[in-house]
């Protein structure tokens, strides 16, 4: 496929530019990595979930496939992505070479998997843009799609410090929504925490790290040099990209000291266990 094609197949490719989803906005311009801790974080995820040959990955949300390859280099016996926007499980399935690799249209509350399929599940940025019930839905999912010790990362946007006064939580989720077209409701990192203890995990490690999605430094760290010309060249020949991707960055570099990712790796406990 060549790129023109590709874009063409991109997820809000009949979307008006002022009007899609920011992360779609951004796939448009050429970004890959969607999440809001970048690949360090990814990695550290990783890293936690220490996936190996035996594992039965799946991936909730894998958007463009970015962590779907990510895990596959590591070999798990099985990876199954489940996926929301058609367009993203064709971009996902494009890069699920190996065999026994699977994407397919669903959603993560409901996944249509069976009970203790899966040795580890992971989702990125995929959390934040739910209600608290549907958290919790995807959470409970999680819980049941996983067999008893079976780990669980999510990867994240939060809100800090813990104590953030309710007037500035529902600012900075306002003008977040806003700037991104997306309900975007973070919680705290205690509150993710709580999350996952409450619908049966142990959290096992968390970490955070700047909300740095747009700055240059984590743009090259992402996407490379190639294209992180690539995504400036898309943005300065499209006025209208240009100036979404303005207010995006300019609502995160305002509330820069109130937002930030957070990676928690969390252990499924068995039913029995208090
Ligand atoms: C911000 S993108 C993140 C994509 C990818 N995880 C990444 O980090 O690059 C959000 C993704 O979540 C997917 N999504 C949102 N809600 C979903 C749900 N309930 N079930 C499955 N996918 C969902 C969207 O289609 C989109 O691909």
């Amino acid at each position: 496929m060549t790129a023109h094609q590709e874009a063409l197949e991109l997820p809000g490719a009949h979307l008006e530019v002022g009007r899609m989803p920011g992360h779609w906005l951004l796939a448009r311009v050429g970004k890959r990595v969607l999440r809001p801790g970048g690949l360090e974080l990814t990695r550290k995820m990783l890293e936690g979930l220490a996936i190996s040959s035996r594992d039965h990955v799946v991936e909730l949300a894998p958007g463009l496939g970015a962590t779907a390859r990510l895990v596959l280099a590591r070999g798990p016996a099985s990876y199954v992505g489940i996926e929301r926007d058609d367009a993203a499980v064709r971009a996902t399935a494009r890069v699920l070479r190996a065999g026994g690799a699977s994407c397919r249209q669903g959603v993560a509350s409901e996944t249509g998997l069976d009970a203790g399929a899966a040795t580890v599940v992971l989702g990125e940025a995929m959390l934040t843009m739910q209600t608290v019930d549907q958290k919790r839905a995807i959470a409970r999912e999680a819980h049941r799609v996983l067999r008893p010790g079976g780990r669980y990362g999510i990867h994240e946007l939060a809100l800090v410090p813990d104590d953030l006064s309710e007037r500035e939580r529902t600012e900075i989720r306002q003008a977040l929504s806003d700037a991104i077209h997306v309900g975007t409701r973070p919680l705290t990192v205690s509150e993710w925490r709580q999350l996952l203890e409450s619908e049966g995990f142990a959290v096992i490690s968390s970490t955070t790290a700047p909300m740095h999605l747009l700055e240059p430094g984590r743009l090259l760290a992402d996407e490379g040099v190639v294209g992180t010309l690539r995504i400036i060249a898309n943005i300065v020949r499209t006025p209208a990209a240009r100036r979404r991707v303005r207010a995006m960055r300019s609502v995160f570099r305002r509330y820069a000291s109130k937002i930030c990712a957070v990676v928690l790796v969390a252990r499924r406990r068995s039913d029995g266990d208090g």
